[in-house]
């Protein structure tokens, strides 16, 4: 009774069908697109608690994430060339396995939009306030303003992230009035960010700071540091994977390109391929020239990324240059190895690149609400749009209100494993999705077929599964306990009021009257 609310494909074709996009788009662009939504937080952040939890093993962890999130772009792809209509894993859920199902998937993609853009908020905070406010302004902004309270994992002295929270409102903000980035604008901030790692790859690889015994012990943490514990090479992975997440929107426009079945994979998993290899040369650098050994707990056990003993021990004068210990890691480091001039150019272009990241986080939010709502599933006045900007307003407040709550309160760590929890529950459903229709609908045209499904969709399910099992325990806990409020809110409101349920097909694909559901404008013919 549960998983026989299914949407008829058939409908949901017709409504691409009618839309059918023009196929502009070749393989370089694609993975353009995929690069600018890729790299964010993650690399210029988060690579400071990958540190924490695995030391140098954290190349191993870039290793591990790019693998499983590579088996799932091949997952992604095919659905999306397949229903190629806006609500990404949720509608691709709705389409296979149900609507109670599609709820939940839908329900976890808030924890991987909303908190991820909190994550990428708090990330810009940390290069805001180290580099353009204190490098460059000479302005040190006062503790307690600069970061979460401690006793939520923030830092001594800390009660609000002011910057954080601006950011989240001010993108919040553009997006309600309508702006989307053009394909230009994306080139050029990718150009930024891809400039800024090479400078950066290039710097601390040659560097005479370099030294191969910052490698030893190469697993300080072992690789894996137990189930829930977050530590080890796995555990790390399970964090960095929040620096590769964002690809599945490039599988959005799948429907927008040339010869799918060479391009769409050309451009997924070329993002991915490149970021990885990036990813794992900034690791090498950053950890071979300043060294990246967790800071140990009793036990010799890492203390844990984002907790108050952390945050307590980097206050220690004999941490203060820590790798694990900086808001700013990438910067950080080349400042400390001597050029504070370039170490600053990092800054900057973490300082111009990001909020392009959490602009796409947040449409990509504000677009599943949207869907569901118009599916009934969440208030229809959620979907209303604004006559003049053409955008779903409303919850494009709410969902910023909630992001800018986030980034104001809790440290990017946290904020990040949470969203991963999600996102792994999303990546793992579409594979469910594209065995489903494999077995029920395996006649269907499929713009592209990935090759070995049924051993790259397992795959997927098992490496998700396995990260996520390597988060730390609250991150954990987070998934099911947030499940359970999305099955209240759905058994007492949703489920009655659905349109499938009661009989009518919905199938949205586009804000009237606004032609892109993209927020970065593909090139149109
Ligand atoms: N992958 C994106 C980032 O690292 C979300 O910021």
């Amino acid at each position: 009774m549960l998983l026989d609310r299914v949407k008829p494909l058939d409908a949901i074709l017709a409504t691409a069908e009618s839309k059918s996009l023009k196929r502009t788009l070749g393989g370089f662009q694609l993975m353009l697109f995929g690069i600018g939504c890729i790299i964010g937080t993650g690399i210029f952040v988060l690579t400071a608690a990958g540190a924490q939890k695995a030391g140098p093993g954290l190349m191993l962890a870039f290793a591990i994430a790019g693998a499983v999130c590579i088996v799932a772009a091949f997952c992604y792809a095919e659905v999306a060339a397949m229903i190629p209509v806006a609500g990404s894993a949720y509608t691709y859920s709705y389409a296979s396995v149900g609507e109670f199902l599609a709820w939940t998937v839908g329900w976890a993609l808030i924890l991987e939009y909303a908190v991820a853009a909190s994550a990428v908020s708090v990330g810009w905070s940390g290069y805001f306030s180290g580099t353009i406010l204190n490098e460059f302004l000479g302005i040190q902004l006062p503790a307690w303003l600069a970061a979460g309270p401690l006793a939520l994992g923030g830092a001594p002295g800390g009660f609000i992230n002011l910057p954080a929270l601006v950011i989240a409102m001010l993108v919040t903000w553009l997006l309600m009035i309508g702006t989307s980035e053009s394909a230009k604008v994306n080139a050029v901030l990718v150009a930024i960010k891809v400039t800024a790692l090479t400078a950066f790859v290039a710097l601390t690889l040659t560097s005479s700071e370099f030294d191969a015994a910052n490698f030893n012990p190469f697993l300080p943490a072992g690789v894996f540091g137990g189930f829930g514990t977050g530590l080890g090479a796995v555990g790390a992975a399970a964090t960095i994977f929040f620096a590769y997440v964002g690809f599945d929107a490039v599988s959005t426009a799948a429907e927008e390109t040339k010869d799918p079945q060479r391009n769409v994979p050309f451009g997924l998993i070329g993002s991915l391929l490149f970021c990885t290899v990036f990813y794992i040369l900034v690791a090498a650098g950053a950890i071979g020239t300043i060294g990246g050994q967790p800071i140990m707990g009793p036990g010799g056990i890492p203390f844990p990324a984002g907790s108050e003993e952390l945050a307590r021990q980097c206050a220690l004068p004999e941490y203060s240059g820590a790798l694990v210990c900086s808001n700013e890691a990438l910067a950080h480091v080349l400042r400390a190895i001597g050029f504070s001039a370039i170490g600053n150019m990092i800054g900057v272009a973490a300082f111009l690149a990001l909020p392009s990241v959490i602009l796409v986080l947040i449409f990509a939010q504000t677009r599943i609400f949207f869907v569901m709502s118009r599916d009934g599933l969440l208030p229809e006045k959620l979907s209303t749009v604004h006559p003049r900007w053409k955008t779903p307003h409303i919850v494009t407040f709410l969902t910023g209100l909630v992001v800018a709550f986030g980034a104001a309160f809790l440290p990017v760590g946290v904020l990040a494993d949470y969203a991963n929890a999600g996102t792994l529950y999303a990546f793992f459903m579409v594979a469910v999705a594209v065995l489903v229709l494999r077995k029920k609908d395996p006649e269907r045209h499929r713009a592209f077929r990935m090759p070995a499904a049924w051993i790259i969709a397992p795959l997927t399910i098992i490496g998700c599964l396995f990260l996520y099992l390597n988060l730390p325990i609250e991150a954990i806990l987070v998934l099911p306990g947030w499940g359970i409020l999305g099955l209240f809110v759905y058994f007492f409101y949703s489920r009655s009021r659905s349109h499938l349920g009661r009989g009518i097909v919905t199938v949205v694909d586009d804000i009237e009257g606004n032609e892109d559901m993209m927020p970065i404008d593909t090139p149109k013919s």
